[in-house]
């Protein structure tokens, strides 16, 4: 049985095969690739057959072109061709059917896909099956919102005498970019609702986790028609930066970071035609005041800083302790972290090797940083170094010119500051860039109310003694400044990849004769007051 960092790995777990991804989707039909491919190698390291550990080798991804971007965009142009396109102006039962058709058969990929996110990006076990079946529920879940969307649009309103059919249609063609800690459910947040909504898509996996879409590459190809779902792969600058030059891109869904964005949006020629569904930075604080109640506090920060290594945008990010509880919270908490092991992604520990070989290398960076502007690790073994992995730091008193303030840090290393006055921290909350979530911990309503209050304003998730979180999926999902554009959420990504439009008539005999023929004959569409069960 093979090792991993001398762990014996379960037989059921084991790499095998190589998987070769020698196809991507353009035109409804799976194409092979034959042009040069990378290597696809783990974080995880096992040992070669000379006997020396090394990076996993997993498989090789296609490194495609400027020539099959554009063929993708063409695609998805053909498929949406001016809004006449099929699947634009399909009825939205017909629609969903064909989704109904990818999630079942998605749903037997399981095993395989679980398997892959933990060699992939190291997620662990429990995480990575969550994350597969949140996925799927995900799936379902907007079936039936998109149902229920559709059954309040089956009506005419009328207003100042004039009669109104209104519902939600496509934005056109959406360019998908998801990140690679959620490189499953996150893509699919944004392609699933931009899909069932009528736009056709181009979609390209993030850097870690794209052999895990392999699977699904078949379902893709024979659930919808030609040229609505196109899959293509490489790297950004050689795939995602041509098609964006074009300007024929309407909407530019992605989960990242915000220079990809940036870098993406400013390729466009024409900005103001381009509708953005951007999930980016965080540095989601906790404040944890003198009345919090102090075992649930710290099992909470434990999981909001390190689940999957802090590698989540929802990670608390930075700790801001009052002073009449920061020795009791601090000693407690620098315990639970070095009780926590590191072990392989199906031994289901919290902590994992990280995906990013520099990872380790920028985590010390700021370490070191942090550690030469007066800061000290206060957890005997933060810093830890490993070739994949470094143990988590808690770093305190952390301060405003050190990169740990400023820096999303997106791994293992904790900057904790203290404060005796809340306004510190609502102060520095509001100067921050970033305003997607925050924890409160506490249990004196005085206090906890008026700051409720000011933290709504600044944040758009406050989390009452609760690690942050993006689920459950049917609550939105958002960040004010730097940290989003629009709003992710079962209900709301079906509004975000869509917009509305409507028929509107004078209400005369003429166009009520027209309308009652057109609903009793089924003839289009788009008016129709049927319901969808
Ligand atoms: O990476 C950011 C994710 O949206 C976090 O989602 O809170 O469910 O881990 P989560």
């Amino acid at each position: 049985m093979p090792i991993s960092d001398n762990v014996l790995i379960p037989e059921v777990y084991q790499i095998n095969n190589l998987l070769h991804l020698s196809h991507y989707v353009v035109d409804g039909q799976l194409k092979h690739w034959e042009g040069p491919s990378s290597e696809v190698r783990s974080t995880i390291l096992t040992p070669n057959e000379r006997g020396e550990m090394e990076n996993t080798l997993l498989g090789y991804v296609p490194q495609m072109t400027e020539k099959e971007a554009l063929h993708a965009l063409e695609s998805a142009a053909n498929a949406y061709d001016k809004g006449r396109g099929a699947w634009p102006t399909m009825k939205v039962g017909e629609r969903i059917r064909c989704m109904e058709k990818f999630v079942l058969q998605m749903a037997t990929k399981r095993d395989e896909i679980v398997k892959l996110l933990m060699w992939e990006i190291g997620k662990n076990l429990n995480d990575s099956e969550k994350e597969f079946d949140r996925t799927i529920e995900y799936i379902n879940d907007t079936i039936d919102a998109y149902k229920n969307l559709d059954r309040e649009s089956a009506k005419f309103d009328k207003v100042g005498g004039v009669r109104a059919h209104i519902r939600r249609g496509p934005l056109g063609i959406v360019l998908c970019l998801g990140p690679y800690n959620y490189p499953l459910n996150e893509t699919f947040c944004l392609l699933i609702p931009a899909i069932i909504m009528g736009n056709t898509t181009i979609f390209k996996p993030a850097k870690f986790g794209v052999l895990l879409i392999a699977p699904l590459l078949e379902a893709f190809a024979n659930s919808f028609p030609k040229g609505v779902v196109n899959v293509i792969f490489g790297r950004g600058r050689e795939v995602a930066a041509p098609i964006m030059k074009l300007g024929k891109i309407d909407a530019l869904a992605l989960i990242g970071h915000s220079s990809s964005a940036v870098a993406l949006q400013d390729l466009h020629p024409n900005k103001n035609r381009l509708r953005l569904v951007l999930g980016l930075e965080a540095k989601n604080p906790a404040i944890i005041l003198p009345s919090a109640d102090m075992s649930l506090t710290v099992s909470e920060c434990i999981s909001g800083t390190l689940s999957f290594n802090g590698q989540r945008c929802t990670a608390l990010k930075i700790l801001y302790i009052h002073e009449d509880v920061k020795d009791v919270f601090l000693k407690q908490f620098c315990e639970k972290v070095d009780s926590l092991r590191l072990g392989m992604p199906w031994e289901n520990t919290l902590l994992t090797p990280l995906p990013e070989p520099h990872k380790p290398d920028y985590i010390q960076s700021l370490i070191d940083d942090a550690l030469a502007k007066g800061a000290q690790i206060l957890n005997r073994r933060g810093g830890e170094r490993s070739s994949n992995f470094i143990f988590p730091a808690v770093l305190y008193p952390v301060t405003e010119d050190m990169k740990v303030y400023h820096e999303e840090q997106f791994g293992p290393v904790i900057p904790v500051k203290s404060f005796s006055d809340l306004n510190t921290p609502i102060n520095e909350i509001s100067e921050s860039n970033y305003g997607q979530q925050v924890s409160v911990f506490g249990t004196n309503t005085e206090e906890l109310a008026p700051l409720i209050d000011i933290l709504v304003n600044l944040v758009c998730r406050v989390n009452l003694n609760s690690a942050c979180q993006r689920g459950p999926d049917v609550y939105p999902f958002t960040g004010r400044k730097d940290s989003a554009v629009s709003t992710l959420s079962v209900n709301d990504a079906l509004r975000a990849f869509s917009i509305r439009t409507f028929l509107a008539c004078k209400d005369n005999e003429i166009n009520k004769n027209i309308l009652r023929t057109m609903l009793q004959e089924r003839q289009s569409n788009f008016v129709s007051t049927d319901y969808l069960l």
